[in-house]
């Protein structure tokens, strides 16, 4: 049974040719509305979500099929204390695929070991979250048409952006891609991501605090949230939440075919006026997330056959 628990899953070219397929769809979606005739899509969420949930949703509805599921785990049985061993055993007796979130980490991969169907991870605590990675590598092939030969700066919460975690490793097996990444001391990325991603293969990155001057360099601007959910301690939280605020002005520098992503929802980190600037494509990277899922979903079903 294959399932999608962390984007290095995944090969190269079945990203690729999953992109493809997505760039597919897009064209022609008359093509793909009954792709998922009779099949069932259970999305259980255990943590709060609105485009992953939502866009997991429209992407089976969009290929015929149908969903059942649940938002919050108050409204699932974890309420009465049962274990997520228990729920996937039972939801694979109602549903083809599942699509999953969880505050723990790693409890995809102890569902994805009791499933008798795929088991998606749509975002593990402050680990992974590989179809947004998917989401983000579809946008930025269809911003620049390539996914090499770049600079990337990744910009916020770089400890617990899960969704930066996945999308460092991703871009990393893609050729002459450099990393810029931006954040506050406390937020920079974890030591075993820098060690066993970055140096293992030799990327060229740098750390820094300091976004402005970074700027004119840049390709791709990932915006992230400060990952309020995940601290310890308000203090810190509200001490660090507005580190970066992107404003207009601070684009004056930036290169004129930047693309500025964010994976959403944003605080405070990118301002409104920033929606205006032709380079802020955040919200058709939203809209990238529903044709990537439908590829992964038909990927996922395929091989499942
Ligand atoms: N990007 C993302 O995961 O958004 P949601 O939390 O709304 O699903």
């Amino acid at each position: 049974m294959r399932h999608l628990i962390d984007i290095m899953d995944l090969s190269v070219s079945e990203i690729d040719e999953m992109i493809a397929v997505a760039k597919d769809i897009i064209a022609k979606p008359e093509e793909y509305c009954e792709k998922c005739k009779g099949k069932k899509l259970a999305t259980l969420f255990f943590e709060p979500s609105t485009r992953t949930r939502l866009s997991f949703e429209a992407a089976m509805y969009e290929l015929g099929g149908n969903v059942l599921g649940f938002s919050e785990a108050q409204s699932s049985s974890a309420a009465k204390g049962e274990s997520v061993a228990d729920t996937i055993r039972t939801v694979g007796a109602y549903a083809d695929i599942i699509a999953m979130r969880h505050p723990k980490e790693g409890a995809p991969v102890v569902a994805s070991a009791k499933s008798t169907v795929p088991v998606i991870n749509a975002g593990d605590g402050g680990h992974n979250h590989p179809t947004q990675t998917l989401t983000d590598l579809l946008t930025i092939s269809r911003e620049k048409g390539r996914l090499d030969n770049m600079t990337v700066g990744l910009c916020g919460d770089l400890k617990f952006g899960r969704t930066v975690h996945s999308l460092i490793t991703a871009m990393s097996r893609y050729q002459n891609v450099k990393f810029v990444l931006i954040a506050p001391e406390e937020l920079r990325i974890p030591e075993y991501l820098k060690q066993e991603v970055l140096v293992k293969n030799n990327m060229d990155f740098v750390e820094t605090t300091d976004l402005e001057s970074a700027m004119p360099e840049l390709d791709i601007l990932y915006m992230t949230r400060v990952q309020r959910e995940r601290f310890f301690n308000e203090q810190d939280y509200l001490r660090l939440k507005d580190s970066y605020i992107l404003t207009p002005d601070k684009l004056n520098n930036a290169k004129a075919d930047l693309a500025i992503l964010h994976p959403l929802p944003r605080v405070n980190e990118i301002s409104v006026a920033v929606d205006e600037d032709p380079r802020a494509r955040y919200f058709e990277q939203v809209l990238n997330g529903k044709y990537i899922r439908m590829a992964l979903i038909l990927k996922l079903l395929a091989e499942a056959k």
